[in-house]
């Protein structure tokens, strides 16, 4: 276990806000954090607790006076092979994209659209990570956990994680409870590529890639491709991905927009649902491509929210409130952030 005090947090969010946390705790084994955890209940300790993966969904809005649990434990191991399926346990600390790269080389299928999301394993599994018509949540069977209270094990069925759009029941009433360890995920041996959501076909034609011949390794590269084109690297400009959520709304608030905008964006939910791009409405408000300070909505895709260097969290926070307002006057609907404000 590593203990580091007054660490800068800078390099563990990716957004790039230089925030400090008091105590800074790596583990690497199971045994370990219920270790830690063991020794905070012997000692009476209820300082707060924070357990990050790659930091791509956390917004700092100061110091964080407790202590920040990481886990660097890194293994994938194969649990079961039956019939088309592959079973595989995958350590939360892993990086999303190296398990991704890892399953397409080992041509276990079904995460290829899920390519190049920033994080880590498990906080794939808490968020519910999702692209181009994936979701983390299609290809999880169940979640290891610790209890940070008790040090106890307990695992989660798929069902039991309450999945829903960016959201599980670990962002709800178990937040900050339990530390997810592992990951169990249930792969094809069978490539059975998801193409239907809007841009990949087109891609796929303009690198005249043929459909039918089409391979996983091309299907990733191409999905690779297509955030590099819309989304910002966060090793260059700060951000979090999506900030927003893309809002669920009545079908009838959807056709009142269209009659002002006519060519309004949308995905159908259900009968009575509709959802509306954020992105598309932040643009309609005028935001794309503006800078306050040191933070800007990002040219190619207003879902985005950039860090154009020294940011504070405040700073964020007060730009997310004033698009909310704009987005609220403009068109009636309320847009909640998707990144965790810490
Ligand atoms: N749009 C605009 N202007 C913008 C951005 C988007 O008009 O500035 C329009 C687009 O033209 C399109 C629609 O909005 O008609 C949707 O845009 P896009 O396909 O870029 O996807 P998104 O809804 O903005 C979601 C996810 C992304 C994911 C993409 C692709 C959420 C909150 N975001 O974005 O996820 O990569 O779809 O599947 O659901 C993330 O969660 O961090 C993330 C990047």
């Amino acid at each position: 276990m590593k203990t580091l005090d007054n660490c800068s947090l800078r390099g563990h969010n990716t957004f790039g806000i230089d925030a400090q946390a008091a105590h800074f705790v790596e583990y690497d084994s199971v045994d370990e954090l219920q270790m830690f955890v063991g020794r905070r209940a012997a000692n009476g300790d209820t300082t707060p607790l924070l357990h990050i993966g790659g930091g791509s969904n956390l917004l700092f809005l100061g110091d964080y006076a407790g202590t920040i649990l990481h886990s660097t434990m890194r293994d994938i191991t194969v649990t079961a092979n039956e019939g088309d399926y592959v079973y595989v346990r995958v350590s939360a600390g892993i990086i999303w994209d190296d398990w991704v790269q890892y399953a397409v080389d080992s041509h276990w299928h079904g995460l290829e659209n899920l390519s190049a999301i920033p994080g880590e394993v498990g906080a794939a599994a808490v968020q519910n990570i999702g692209a181009y018509g994936s979701e983390a949540k299609d290809f999880i069977l169940f979640v290891d956990t610790v209890d940070l209270e008790t040090g106890a094990i307990r695992h989660f069925t798929n069902e039991e994680c309450r999945y829903g759009y960016r959201d599980s029941i670990f962002k709800n009433e178990l937040r900050g409870r339990y530390a997810v360890t592992h990951v169990h995920f249930r792969l094809t041996h069978d490539f059975r590529p998801r193409l239907e959501y809007g841009g990949i076909r087109r891609a796929l034609a303009e690198h005249d890639i043929d459909e039918v011949n089409l391979t996983a390794e091309q299907l990733r590269q191409t999905i690779i491709d297509i955030r590099h084109a819309k989304l910002p690297d966060p090793a260059t400009l700060g951000n979090a991905g999506s900030f927003f959520k893309n809002p669920i709304v009545e079908r009838s608030i959807y056709e009142h927009i269209r009659q002002s905008y006519p060519d309004a964006p949308h995905y159908e939910v259900d009968a009575d649902r509709v959802k509306i791009p954020a992105g598309w409405m932040i643009e309609q408000c005028g935001w794309k491509g503006k800078v306050t300070g040191h933070v800007g909505v990002y040219e190619k895709q207003a879902l985005v929210i950039v860090n154009i260097g020294g940011a504070t969290g405040m700073e964020v926070s007060d730009l997310c409130k004033s698009i909310q307002a704009d987005v609220e006057s403009h068109f009636g609907i309320h847009i909640e952030p998707e990144v965790n404000f810490i």
